[in-house]
């Protein structure tokens, strides 16, 4: 499985760039994991990656913020009819992109091997996707907290720990961070985790710490 950053706040030489985050999953499925604000963004740094935003299996959005849904129409318009997992609201603009509505309300199992925490503090969810041995939950913005995420995605899958945890950790303070080092083996801090966040977790934990930005490519 790998997991392909086509945007994220940090830029990547050659890449398109904005404040948003976006990622394309390829494994037992392929899906795309939130949708950066433009679909010229995604269209462009996918042509440098070398793969195509057409042929998914499905969508996920972690919650309704433009930095996170602004490219759905294009990736609505490329796969029609495949499901958005997307926490509850906006169904007729769903739709009007071209996808199927798959609301999320609970926690549970989306497809084959993914599963979602559902949407805590009723708005944002997180995704676990299982590689051949291990779980490798993404994250959004985190608004409602990386470990209470990681902790509920962990639940639903069974799993004890993560392998990785990738996304916006949305300024995580260190004692945060602390507790987020011992439910994974890796850290990816992403998006809107922070410059102090990323520091703090290559200084403390340089053992975890993978560093991500526009055009990342992470083997698992
Ligand atoms: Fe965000």
């Amino acid at each position: 499985m790998r997991i392909l950053v086509l945007n994220d706040n940090t830029p990547g030489k050659g890449f398109l760039n904005d404040w948003g985050w976006s990622v394309l999953v390829e494994g037992k499925n392929r899906f795309i994991f939130d949708a950066d604000t433009k679909g010229e963004i995604l269209l462009h740094n996918s042509r440098v990656l070398g793969v195509s935003l057409k042929g998914l299996d499905f969508a996920v959005l972690s919650h309704w913020h433009y930095d996170h849904y602004g490219g759905l129409p294009l990736v609505g318009e490329l796969n029609p009819g495949i499901p958005l997992y997307a926490p509850p609201g906006n169904g007729t603009m769903v739709r009007q992109w071209g996808f199927r509505v798959g609301e999320v309300r609970k926690a549970g199992e989306l497809e084959a091997g993914v599963w979602t925490s559902g949407p805590l503090n009723g708005f944002e969810q997180a995704i676990g996707v299982e590689t051949p041995s291990a779980l490798v939950v993404i994250v959004g913005c985190s608004h409602p907290g990386v470990e209470g995420l990681t902790r509920a995605v962990l639940e639903v899958s069974g799993y004890g720990k993560a392998h990785l945890v990738i996304g916006g950790f949305h300024y995580l303070p260190a004692g945060a961070l602390d507790r987020l080092s011992e439910l994974t083996e890796f850290i990816a801090p992403a998006h809107c985790s922070g410059e102090d966040a990323k520091a703090y977790v290559r200084r403390k934990y340089p053992e975890k710490f993978v560093e991500v930005r526009t055009g990342s490519v992470i083997e698992l």
